[in-house]
């Protein structure tokens, strides 16, 4: 599925008005959220993939980061998760298949979320993720809309997992590449976004299959406002250049472009290398936090503090004129 198309799906649908969805199908936001009381909401998510590493404990460990990234993109607490599993166990054994689960679990443990129980089909090719449910305030929700004129959006993880995994695929990534981008996909997004929080973040979302310049465009389209996007700050993961100058480019690479370029200024005048790891489908990458200029030192600070290095601030939002489009700098 490309960008776009489960929103042509569900087109035309006549979804029920229900006053406490505080974050539904609309908006097209990472999680939906739904109120409980004035005090208490429920941020609840779902993903999964086939696998893009050969060991199936880290392949459980990176979907499981994956599948609780929605959650705190929205700012909010995990605090429970099923697994969802298709696996051909007749084909396989259920040894690979314990290890996804194992693998799975040690990133719900680090995270601190209980796993209640999860679904088994029988499929030729495997697939792993979760549902993953937690707490939020309903006055304290981070959508992709809140973005203001004269705010700052840091990026928290190098980009590049597309392009990495593409040459793994093929059998020509250095192994230091692929060490960087599977300790890059196993890290969790929860200091980030409990920094993004401490820091009176306005807006947040996190980068996966619509490459940093996707999800950049929704909350530049959620927001109306237009978003110059400083592409000489962008940190990349160590060989994700070399992979995509070698042309290891997954095909998401070109369904986002093509969905997402019509309405992005200045590609004309960008290394097309460089343009490629714009676009590059991201596997848990990392959240894009926007917080008003005087709060960016306190945000660089606060994910400092939490061991967020790779950290940067990659954007200024520019106004409402033109809005919903991103302007890019070389
Ligand atoms: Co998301
Ligand atoms: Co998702
Ligand atoms: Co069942």
């Amino acid at each position: 599925m490309g960008p776009g198309d489960l929103d042509q799906a569900l087109c035309g649908m006549d979804i029920p008005f229900d006053p406490n969805v505080l974050v539904g199908l609309r908006g097209g936001d990472d999680a939906g959220v739904y109120r409980i009381s004035e005090e208490l909401a429920l941020v609840q998510t779902v993903d999964f993939f086939t696998p893009i590493v050969d060991d199936p404990r880290t392949f459980g460990q990176v979907a499981a980061a994956n599948s609780l990234s929605d959650v705190y993109a929205m700012g909010g607490r995990p605090i429970t998760a099923m697994n969802i599993v298709c696996f051909p166990a007749k084909k396989l054994g259920l040894e690979p298949l314990r290890e996804i689960l194992r693998g799975g679990l040690d990133t719900l443990k680090e995270a601190g979320v209980a796993l209640l129980g999860g679904h088994t089909v029988e499929d030729a090719e495997p697939k792993y993720g979760l549902s993953v449910t937690g707490l939020i305030h309903p006055h304290r929700i981070l959508t992709k809309a809140g973005l203001k004129e004269g705010d700052r959006i840091v990026l928290t993880k190098p980009l590049g997992t597309g392009v990495i995994s593409t040459a793994l695929k093929g059998r020509v990534a250095s192994p230091s590449a692929c060490d960087a981008m599977v300790r890059s996909m196993r890290t969790l997004n929860r200091a980030a976004s409990e920094a993004a929080l401490e820091a009176g973040a306005v807006a947040c979302t996190d980068v996966t299959g619509f490459g940093l310049l996707g999800h950049m465009m929704e909350m530049a389209k959620a927001s109306g406002m237009r978003v110059r996007l400083d592409t000489t700050r962008i940190p990349l993961l160590e060989g994700a250049r070399d992979c995509a100058a070698m042309g290891t480019v997954p095909g998401g690479t070109r369904a986002n472009r093509s969905f997402f370029s019509p309405r992005v200024e200045g590609e004309d005048r960008m290394d097309p290398v460089m343009l490629d790891l714009l676009y590059d489908p991201q596997t848990s990458g990392g959240l894009l936090i926007a917080v008003p200029q005087e709060r960016v030192e306190l945000l660089e600070d606060a994910l400092q503090r939490r061991g967020v290095i790779t950290a940067a601030n990659i954007a200024l939002v520019e106004g409402p004129k033109q809005g919903g489009k991103i302007a890019l700098n070389a």
